[in-house]
């Protein structure tokens, strides 16, 4: 697809940190899985709005992997940044982790790649203005990923799921 202009990986991506809080907490006293997908959901979309300059609306998600659990009082990251741009959708994977107060160091405990769609006024599909600028091996990479999602998607969407 052809563009005039282009905007970098870097420029939509979002980095959100958040403390868990008690009402975040399921009985069993971890983080509640859907409060933690509500969270990647809006992270996601505030990444694609960034690229795209408009409104956005999630299509889908997948590939949602709860790897590990998080606690009371952990510090969550969660980060967000498109990887590939269609014509009016994006996909832009988040990745969750916990970070170590002490070391700083941060473990993953979450990943998902996000569709999300821009849309018009009316929250029909609309054009992105922008292309994608890949800058990195990382970027080209996560593009060449996502070709092969979309295939994947495409397919299970003919299969009904
Ligand atoms: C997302 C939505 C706008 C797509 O509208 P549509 O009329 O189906 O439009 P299209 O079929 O032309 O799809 C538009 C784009 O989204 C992609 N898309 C649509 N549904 C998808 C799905 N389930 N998975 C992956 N991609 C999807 C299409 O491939 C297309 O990509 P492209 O323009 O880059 O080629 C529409 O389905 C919708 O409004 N869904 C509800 C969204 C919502 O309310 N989300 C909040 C959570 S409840």
């Amino acid at each position: 697809m052809e563009y005039e202009k282009y905007r970098s990986v870097d420029d939509s991506k979002t980095e959100w940190v958040k403390c868990i809080q008690y009402e975040d907490i399921n009985g069993a006293g971890r983080l509640y899985g859907g409060r933690l997908m509500e969270w990647m959901d809006q992270v996601s979309g505030i990444a694609a709005t960034r690229h795209c300059g408009g409104h956005v609306t999630t299509a889908a998600c997948d590939d949602l992997q709860f790897k590990n659990a998080a606690y009371i009082n952990d510090v969550l990251v969660i980060i967000s940044k498109v990887t590939y741009v269609g014509r009016s959708s994006m996909e832009v994977r988040t990745d969750v982790y916990i970070e170590d107060r002490e070391s700083g160091m941060r473990r993953v405990i979450n990943r998902a790649y996000f569709t999300e769609v821009h849309v018009d006024d009316q929250g029909k599909p609309a054009k992105v203005k922008y292309g994608l600028r890949l800058e990195s091996e990382s970027d080209k990479a996560e593009w060449e990923g996502a070709l092969k999602r979309i295939e994947m998607r495409k397919k299970r969407r003919a299969e009904g799921f």
